[in-house]
């Protein structure tokens, strides 16, 4: 059993298979949290509590004389608001009777076997075989009657733990939601740790970032209406001395596509708080008597070893429990050819039809149709919201075109963007209130365009409908799901001024119904999703999608750091790479090499290629074919870090039975007459014996682990390699 209550401790701890979570019911009813690491089993952790009468601590009214229980100085499972705890707090509530005020003691807990899911939100789902564990623990408030319900499920074998939090107003007044986070998580001892996060911006999206631990609030969020370039929904905490193989990680992933915020707080006493959930700018939720309000679940992992032990606990567990797509595990995935930077808007089928001839010759399956192909778009100043075909550009009509791509032996997908609309369009035209504006004030506009109002039941039918016409029209394989602005100008005609504060996230959550519905309809379509390139990659996004654009920059050697930074926590499967034109003086294999770490495809005009450029295309889209189950469903490692200086980048895939591994290396900079360097692979068996690149001698994976393999200076610069390592006794 993955939970365990103890009666006489009253202590509630989470077992996964290597680590401990434990919450006790304490002093006074109030939810401690006592510990989260490797395993402790059964021991009551509350003996690390020590007690002090610290000046200026606040203590609870029960107390009485008693001055050494303070919530200041408490860890706690969810901290409250105006009980005496001047940290970060998980909730503040507006009561009834106008009070910022919440008091939640634990008052009932209850144990079941299972998966919890939310009504509202995506969620991480048991798969076959899971065995997992629910904990839902209630606090109520007895003077205001609001109960807040943390959740949790545990994933033994996973090393998985997943939280989340309801709000139920069982009051008899309305009470307005001003923050709410669905997870807070005390460390007695924090002044070691480091805080690593995904910051970027457009075209260098989640460039890893650490920093260390000081005496104030750090903070990592978006306003932007999306989980943005600038930040990811995504950090850990880990040892000041953590590396990629040693030290203890934690990792915080949350489901949630919308403004975010996690504050990781370091106190008086050096104690570590981190909470993490929706952003309270602009947030103001009206919950009448009886409603529920769900918070955005966090996917919690735990490991000693290092950074890519959290990294292989996240790429295992998402390739196996976020995504429904048959695409994830079952199906392969095709190799595609993208038409935006081959013609941006300027095509018609005959083009259209010329790029896919040219594209078979490189082992291409599948043509995708770019931006352009519908309404009046010959530039990004009109047409958005206008989802019928552009009788002149696509003259044969959509069905025939697809057929004739399909005659050629390959597939066809489209691409969509369906939460803008152009000022500049029918719909716009026919609905000027369904666009995001505030009365009397002109909107931002943001690639002259503006945002749909997501909230509205109307807008979300409306798009239903559309998407699905197209889709339905004609033999569509793949989707293309684009967004290309951050949010302003919040505000829905349909809700009244007082309740403007729940736009953000009804925004958020009128998206993911119009995504769950048009994906469910067509269960077989396979589904990227892209924000003016990696904008909203995050684990909510990739519970619909199962792949999404990692960046608008193609450049291989920016690449590097992108597939990185992604790796940390998105597996190698989700991240969509293509060769481009971008990077003139990269070799094409060393572009192709870098578009392996990912799924593979080319964003060029294959028209412009010479036979022989063709060809090496397709000698690498049937290298990618025969990687394909070693790199999707294999062990990712990040072997240097290209954040570093040093001449060359590698990583490596690793077949979970460590059979077979694809080592690869793109030389970066060559300094002149530098030192020789090496790669040390990760991940074999010491005494197995590989061969490489069918090569005559064989090799221990001891000895490529600890020595390495050299790799040759002679060479041109962003030269790359690719070892292919058999495992033969
Ligand atoms: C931004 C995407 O990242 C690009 O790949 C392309 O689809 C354009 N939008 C089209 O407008």
């Amino acid at each position: 059993m993955g939970i365990i209550y103890n009666e006489t401790s009253k202590t509630i701890t989470l077992q996964t298979k290597h680590s401990s979570y434990q919450m006790k019911i304490g002093n006074l009813d109030y939810l401690l949290h006592l510990y989260y690491g490797p395993s402790i089993w059964d021991t009551d952790m509350s003996y690390q509590i020590m007690q002090y009468d610290r000046g200026f601590s606040g203590n609870p009214y029960e107390s009485r004389n008693e001055r050494t229980f303070s919530l200041d100085a408490q860890p706690q499972e969810f901290s409250t608001q105006q009980q005496g705890d001047f940290r970060t707090a998980s909730i503040e509530v507006v009561n009834g009777d106008g009070s910022y005020s919440y008091h939640g003691k634990a008052v009932s807990h209850k144990i079941s076997k299972g998966k919890y899911q939310l009504d509202t939100l995506p969620c991480v789902f048991a798969a076959k075989n899971d065995t997992v564990d629910t904990l839902e623990v209630t606090l109520s408030d007895e003077i205001s009657h609001v109960q807040v319900v943390l959740l949790y499920s545990v994933f033994e074998e996973a090393d998985v733990i997943t939280r989340a939090v309801k709000v139920v107003n069982s009051g008899d007044t309305s009470i307005h939601l001003k923050k709410i986070m669905s997870v807070c998580l005390d460390f007695f001892n924090g002044a070691d740790f480091d805080l690593v996060s995904l910051p970027g911006r457009y075209g260098q999206e989640r460039q890893a970032e650490r920093q260390h631990m000081t005496h104030h609030i750090h903070t990592i969020g978006s306003v932007r209406g999306s989980s943005s370039h600038q930040q990811n929904p995504f950090v850990i905490l880990c040892d000041r001395n953590a590396t990629e193989d040693y030290g203890k990680c934690y990792g915080f992933s949350l489901m949630y596509s919308g403004n975010f915020l996690a504050e990781a707080e370091l106190d008086q006493y050096d104690q570590l708080r981190l909470v993490m959930g929706i952003h309270p700018k602009q947030f103001v939720y009206e919950l009448k008597p009886q409603e529920v309000f769900e918070g955005p679940e966090v996917v919690m992992a735990f490991t000693e070893h290092g950074f890519t032990g959290l990294s292989h606990l996240y790429h295992d567990f998402y390739r196996t429990n976020l995504c429904q797509s048959k695409f994830v595990q079952d199906v392969q995935r095709p190799v595609l050819i993208n038409s935006w930077e081959a013609a941006f808007m300027d095509f018609d089928d005959v083009k259209l039809v010329e790029i896919a001839k040219a594209a078979k010759n490189m082992g291409v399956d599948l043509l995708v149709m770019d931006d352009g192909w519908f309404g009046k778009r010959d530039d990004d100043n009109s047409g958005l919201g206008d989802w019928y075909v552009n009788q002149n550009k696509i003259k044969c009509g959509l069905h025939k075109l697809v057929e004739q791509i399909n005659d050629l032996g390959m597939k066809f997908g489209i691409w969509f963007e369906p939460e803008m609309v152009s000022e500049d369009s029918d719909l716009y035209r026919a609905h000027p209130d369904w666009a995001m504006q505030i009365p009397g004030r002109h909107a931002v506009r943001s690639r002259n365009q503006m945002a749909l109002d997501m909230s509205r039941r109307d807008v979300q039918d409306y798009l239903i409908q559309q998407v699905n016409a197209i889709l339905d029209d004609a033999n569509i394989f793949y989707v293309k799901w684009d967004i290309n602005r951050s949010l302003a100008d919040i505000w829905s005609n349909e809700l009244p001024p007082e309740r403007q504060g729940e736009v953000y996230h009804r925004y958020i959550l009128g998206l993911y119904r119009v995504m769950d519905n048009i994906i469910k309809t067509h269960p077989d379509i396979l589904f990227e999703g892209c924000s003016g390139g990696g904008g909203r990659y995050d684990a909510a996004m990739l519970h619909y999608y199962p792949q999404y654009w990692v960046s608008d920059n193609n450049h291989p050697i920016d690449r590097l750091k992108l597939h990185y930074g992604t790796s940390f926590v998105y597996p190698v499967c989700t991240m969509g790479a293509h060769i481009s034109d971008s990077g003139k003086f990269v070799p094409i294999k060393t572009k192709a090499v870098v578009a392996m770490c990912g799924t593979f495809g080319y964003e060029l005009d294959a028209t412009h290629l010479t036979k022989e450029e063709q060809a090496i295309c397709k000698e690498q889209s049937d290298l990618f074919r025969k990687y394909y189950p070693l790199i999707i469903k294999g062990d990712y490692y990040r072997l240097t870090n290209p954040f570093k200086a040093g001449n060359m980048t590698a990583w490596q895939h690793v077949s979970k039975d460590q059979s077979e591994s694809l080592l690869s290396v793109v030389v970066t900079n060559l300094t002149c007459n530098g030192p020789q360097e090496y790669v040390q692979a990760k991940g074999l068996v010491p005494d197995g014996m590989y061969r490489i690149n069918d090569g005559k001698e064989l090799y221990s994976g001891s000895a490529l682990m600890n020595a390495g393999l050299p790799i040759n200076r002679e060479v041109d610069e962003y030269s790359s390699f690719q070892f292919y390592l058999k495992r033969e006794r």
